[in-house]
């Protein structure tokens, strides 16, 4: 049997992303929900190494590594080991150390986990020199291991149809800016949310229409007017968000008191986006939702950005 022993280290640079918008349709067979969603990567990144081991792991740093967890459950470590599955036959390959720097905040509606595992399943490629798996097959495999996975390959602006895992790029030119609020130790379990939301549906007996993209925010996107946007915001799970976690209601209103064009809590939260309409605007958003609060960590950011991209290839084979 032939071995790919490599040595060298890659690296990947993996943005998060916020949802501008999501329409959520009927509960399907598979217990996924029907989606439409406008999905919207944002310069807030993970980092992620890779490098031929003895043995497979993961060891996550940053400001929120002790919300990781480093076992077989790590999403990155799930996504290497399916790639590894895919590898010519005859072909041995080595296990891999996998390194994360955890900037993007956890369970956070971000899709943290899901970039993670989309820079692993790039950095891999590349670690492994696996060159027959072109981008249709990692985007298979990405769209097989969650949701949110294949957007993240991707970036940019994208409508996201299925259960999201089906991407189509979005005509945009130009870009907006963000502040994010996350709140300190809040987490909110993503089926959670999904189920909070079936729930209020079926107290209020509502008919669930099929999900459909909103042409006015297309229109707004091709010109990337802040203003446009805000206007056609949607999230059909922030209800079901904040009914589980009140404080975000707290958190929107402080935002639209200090100055921002929009709020909307991003996928399934806890994280809350403030769209402004520049670099000045958000520093001024940003220091007034510090100085009055609820507590969390507030970061600033543009999108859309390009989705997993390598920052440092295999050095030798
Ligand atoms: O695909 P992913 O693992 O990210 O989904 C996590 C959970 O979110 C699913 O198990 C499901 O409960 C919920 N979900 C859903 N409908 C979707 C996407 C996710 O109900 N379209």
């Amino acid at each position: 049997m032939r071995s790919a022993e490599l040595s060298g280290v890659v690296c990947c640079r993996v943005p998060g992303k916020i949802n501008l918008e999501l329409a959520v349709g009927p509960l399907r067979d598979d217990g996924y929900h029907e989606l439409s969603t406008v999905f919207h990567a944002v310069s807030v990144y993970d980092r992620i190494t890779v490098q031929a081991a003895t043995s497979w792991s993961v060891h996550v740093t940053g400001p929120y590594a002790d919300r990781v967890p480093t076992d077989d459950s790590n999403l990155a470590l799930v996504a290497a080991k399916a790639l590894a599955r895919r590898r010519p036959r005859g072909i041995r390959l080595t296990p891999v150390r996998i390194d994360i720097d955890k900037q993007i905040p956890v369970a956070g509606g971000m899709a943290g986990g899901s970039a993670d595992a989309a820079g692993t399943l790039v950095a891999c490629r590349e670690l492994w020199g696996l060159d027959h798996v072109e981008n249709d097959l990692l985007e298979e495999i990405a769209g097989s291991l969650g949701s949110d996975i294949p957007f993240l390959l991707h970036g940019g602006t994208a409508i996201g149809s299925g259960r999201g895992e089906q991407v189509t790029p979005v005509l945009a030119r130009g870009e907006l800016h963000w502040v994010l609020w996350a709140g300190e130790g809040l987490g909110l379990s993503t089926p959670a949310v999904y189920a909070e939301c079936d729930r209020l549906r079926a107290e209020r007996g509502e008919e669930i229409p099929p999900p459909t993209p909103s042409g006015e925010l297309m229109q707004a996107l091709r010109r990337m007017d802040a203003d446009a946007v805000a206007g056609h915001l949607r999230n059909d799970l922030q209800e079901a968000a904040i009914s589980l976690q009140p404080v975000l209601a707290e958190v929107l209103q402080a935002g639209r008191e200090l100055g921002a064009r929009a709020g909307i809590v991003s996928g399934s939260g806890p994280t809350v986006a403030f769209l402004v309409g520049s670099q000045a605007e958000a520093i001024d958003l940003s220091v007034g939702l510090a100085a009055r609060g609820p507590a969390g960590d507030i970061l600033r950011a543009i999108g859309p950005v390009p989705g997993a991209q390598l920052v440092q290839s295999r050095a030798t084979a």
